[in-house]
């Protein structure tokens, strides 16, 4: 029988490495928690409606990226429903906003997440079909203030600090505003013009973006194409006055915070949800796939599924890259971590006397890692200096004098040590 393996573009994450993936989520809860985001953890799926509506029909991800299938039908009468795995988490938390009614509180609300999403993309270095994003969203009703440029600065000058706390150096922060939702469409309109009498010349996607949603053209990725998507307008031209003193506010904020940021007229970022501020950040160290993260505002999502008026702005990261990156940084041969004691019995008659010492260490709060009386005591030795900084051998007179014998591997001394005493030895 042919092994099965892991499908494609998914893949099993093993210790060592998810202790890097541990502290990575861990600075990133720590750091939403001084900036007072609470968790929100939406299902793995919803209906396919959602992100049809959310992120948009003509996107990559919504025409082409979604696990998608048919849900059975619950009875005869009714339709099967169309179901998809998240390729993202944003469209989720707004219908959960929108569901529990999140806004009536009238408070802004700030909600993060850590969790795995699901596209159909090439897979690659960098890019698989289940990756895990950190993300964070900041939404309410326009009385919480949910559409002041300070939220965005905000956001932006977290995510800096997010990364200084992962430890990430030399990342850029690429920043631009794709504008309210008539500065869209004053934008496609200028769009269309511009490549009427160029989209014969590109490839078939563009020639249908061109029609149903031009400003989709700037996301193409055939070569062919980029001199033609050059010489397009770029958005800053067709802002209106609200949208540049909105973007213009921002940039004065971070400029205060001393967050530093490029701009980059033509990112227009892959969701249609987007409006106003978008942004990337982007790591030298991860080749083609070097978007570590991405968001932006969203002000009329939440309306465009259904829900009352909520501006919102919001961030995911994509966590596989950052671990690629901190190992990257890190070299591959980071030291892991050993544990406090290994507690080798002398014996098989001494396995139950040890696991109950190993049960007095570990609920001591120590790290210990329980060997077998059936090894001989150089197979103990090894496999204890593999693992821990220390070993603690329980023979017969151990058990019944009570003193047990430790040695100390950095420094070779072996001690006789107390029973009531070890944990605080072990410790020290
Ligand atoms: P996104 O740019 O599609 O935005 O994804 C955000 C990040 O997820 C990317 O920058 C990348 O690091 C990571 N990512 C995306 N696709 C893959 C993949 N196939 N494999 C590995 N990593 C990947 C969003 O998802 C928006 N929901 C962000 C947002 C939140 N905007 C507002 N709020």
């Amino acid at each position: 029988m042919a092994t099965l393996k892991a499908v494609r573009g998914t893949r099993d994450l093993l210790p060592p490495e998810t202790a890097l993936w541990n502290r990575i989520e861990a600075a990133a809860r720590r750091v939403f928690a001084r900036y007072n985001f609470g968790e929100i953890r939406t299902p793995i799926f919803e209906d396919t409606g959602l992100f049809a509506r959310g992120v948009g029909e003509e996107t990559d991800i919504v025409s082409k990226e979604m696990f998608t299938w048919e849900d059975r039908a619950r009875a005869a009468s009714e339709n099967p429903q169309s179901l998809t795995l998240r390729p993202e988490n944003t469209a989720g938390v707004v219908r959960a906003y929108i569901e529990h009614k999140l806004g009536e509180s009238g408070q802004l609300q700030k909600l993060y997440y850590i969790g795995p999403q699901f596209r159909r993309e090439r897979p690659q270095k960098g890019r698989y079909r289940q990756f895990w994003q950190i993300g964070a969203e900041v939404i309410g009703p326009t009385s919480s203030g949910s559409e002041s440029p300070l939220r965005d600065a905000e956001v932006l000058e977290m995510l800096a600090t997010l990364l200084d706390e992962m430890g990430i150096a030399g990342w850029t922060l690429e920043l631009n505003s794709v504008g309210s939702a008539a500065d869209r469409a004053r934008y496609n309109d200028t769009l269309r013009a511009a490549l009427a009498p160029v989209v014969d010349k590109m490839c078939v996607d563009c020639q249908r973006r061109a029609v149903t949603n031009p400003l989709r053209v700037l996301d193409c990725k055939v070569p062919e194409d980029q001199p033609i998507i050059a010489t397009l307008p770029v958005i800053a031209d067709s802002l209106d006055d609200d949208s540049k003193s909105h973007f213009a506010a921002v940039k004065a904020a971070l400029d205060a915070a001393g967050v530093e940021y490029k701009l980059n007229p033509r990112l227009v970022r892959g969701l249609d949800y987007y409006t106003r501020t978008t942004f990337e950040f982007k790591h030298g160290g991860l080749g083609a796939q070097n978007a570590i993260l991405g968001g932006g505002r969203y002000d009329g999502l939440s309306e465009a599924v259904g829900g009352p008026k909520a501006p919102g702005i919001g961030f995911a990261m994509g966590l596989d890259r950052l671990v690629l990156t901190l190992q990257a940084q890190e070299g591959e041969s980071a030291p892991t971590k050993k544990l406090d004691a290994y507690v080798a019995p002398l014996g098989e008659s001494l396995n139950a006397a040890a696991l109950q010492l190993a049960r007095e260490l570990r609920r001591a709060g120590l790290s210990v890692e329980l060997g077998d009386g059936s090894f001989r005591l150089k197979k103990s030795f090894e496999a204890a200096d593999r693992t821990a900084r220390k070993i603690v051998i329980l023979g017969e007179d151990e058990l019944a004098s009570g003193i047990l014998t430790v040695k100390d591997f950095a420094t070779g001394t072996q001690t006789k040590v107390p029973r009531g005493e070890l944990a605080e030895i072990l410790k020290s």
